[in-house]
């Protein structure tokens, strides 16, 4: 059976969130879970350099913390290939061959390069780096000549760049490069405690690693409907951030009472919240365990990724033979 090649990767910003467990990662494992695909998923190490090149003092760590996560959360590495993106040096290759046929009106128009530059404006990132961010993600993707990639809406216009790269690349030199196909996954349904979209940098994530006190504190102050002031008030539980989250943590029946006594202030929100919080903890402590398990044996971590990382590499090394084929450089080597 030829199996279909999924690819995606994450930057390695640290502990993950539940806005990236159910945006993202879950859909990961639910991929890697279907026979029919064969998954790569890989830290996007060097892509946190386009941004965080001033202080690279954490980006090691969030590797580690990244990829402690996905593993908890259920990705398997005998099943899926975790890799280390700076461990494919290949990578770079590609990128570079690739910057050279790359217009440079392509990465200027690109939305995300513009709202990017104005989001981090305490940076600078007038860099050949961050410009070319859409490149290295081409090559990250094309490498592997992948059918499928999942992202979220936001990269869509990374996908769009990457197609049309892949396609000059194939005009100009050789058909090489499938077309990849975005695979979006779903809006995120859950926001932030302050009710804003849940953000590392908003400070309003509930962390996978949140448990106990943290946890429940987190819960206690999330948002709730803005008009319900005091819990005379009736509620619009579909306004509410804290009924969303019922929805994904809650069983059908229970969600079903907590609608309903919202609406005719039965419940108050202190005591709806509560009850999130123990869902919350009862269907992660599965997760916490793992996380427990690998912070105590973090050479397992290393291990996986050594391991993933030189099972990419051997695809990438052969995907380059060809490139450098097609492009027709000079071969020392007579292979
Ligand atoms: N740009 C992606 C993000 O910020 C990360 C990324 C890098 C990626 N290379 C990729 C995603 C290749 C999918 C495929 O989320
Ligand atoms: Fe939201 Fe629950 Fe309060 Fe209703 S009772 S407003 S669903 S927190």
């Amino acid at each position: 059976m030829k199996r279909k090649r999924i690819l995606s990767g994450m930057r390695p910003t640290g502990k993950l969130h539940l806005g990236n467990l159910h945006g993202a990662l879950n859909n990961w494992v639910d991929l890697q879970n279907d026979e029919s695909n064969e998954c790569f998923y890989f830290v996007a190490d060097w892509h946190a350099l386009t941004s965080d090149y001033k202080d690279t003092s954490e980006i090691s760590e969030n590797t580690r913390d990244m990829v402690i996560d996905w593993l908890s959360a259920g990705l398997d590495p005998s099943r899926s290939t975790l890799f280390l993106q700076s461990g494919v040096k290949e990578h770079s290759e590609l990128f570079l061959i690739l910057s050279m046929i790359t217009p440079l009106a392509w990465l200027e128009r690109n939305p995300t390069y513009k709202e990017m530059r104005e989001e981090l404006s305490d940076r600078d990132l007038s860099t050949a780096g961050f410009l070319g961010y859409p490149v290295l993600q081409a090559a990250d993707i094309i490498m592997y000549k992948a059918y499928g990639v999942p992202v979220g809406v936001d990269q869509l216009p990374h996908l769009e760049l990457a197609r049309e790269i892949a396609r000059r690349f194939n005009f100009l030199y050789r058909e090489i490069f499938p077309e990849p196909k975005p695979l979006l996954t779903g809006v995120p349904k859950l926001l932030g405690i302050d009710g804003r979209k849940m953000s590392k940098s908003y400070e309003n994530s509930i962390y996978l690693r949140d448990r106990g006190e943290v946890l429940s504190q987190k819960v206690l102050s999330m948002f709730t409907d803005p008009q319900r002031k005091s819990k005379i008030d009736p509620g619009r539980p579909h306004l509410c951030n804290v009924f969303s989250f019922h929805g994904i943590y809650t069983p059908a029946e229970d969600v079903a009472r907590i609608e309903e006594d919202c609406k005719k202030a039965a419940v108050g929100c202190v005591q709806c919240k509560k009850m999130l919080y123990r869902n919350i903890a009862e269907r992660m402590a599965p997760l916490h365990e793992k996380q427990d398990y690998y912070m105590n044996n973090l050479d397992e971590i290393r291990h996986v990724l050594a391991d993933g990382t030189s099972r990419a590499r051997e695809i990438a090394r052969i995907t380059m033979d060809e490139v450098r084929e097609a492009v027709r450089l000079y071969r020392i080597d007579d292979r």
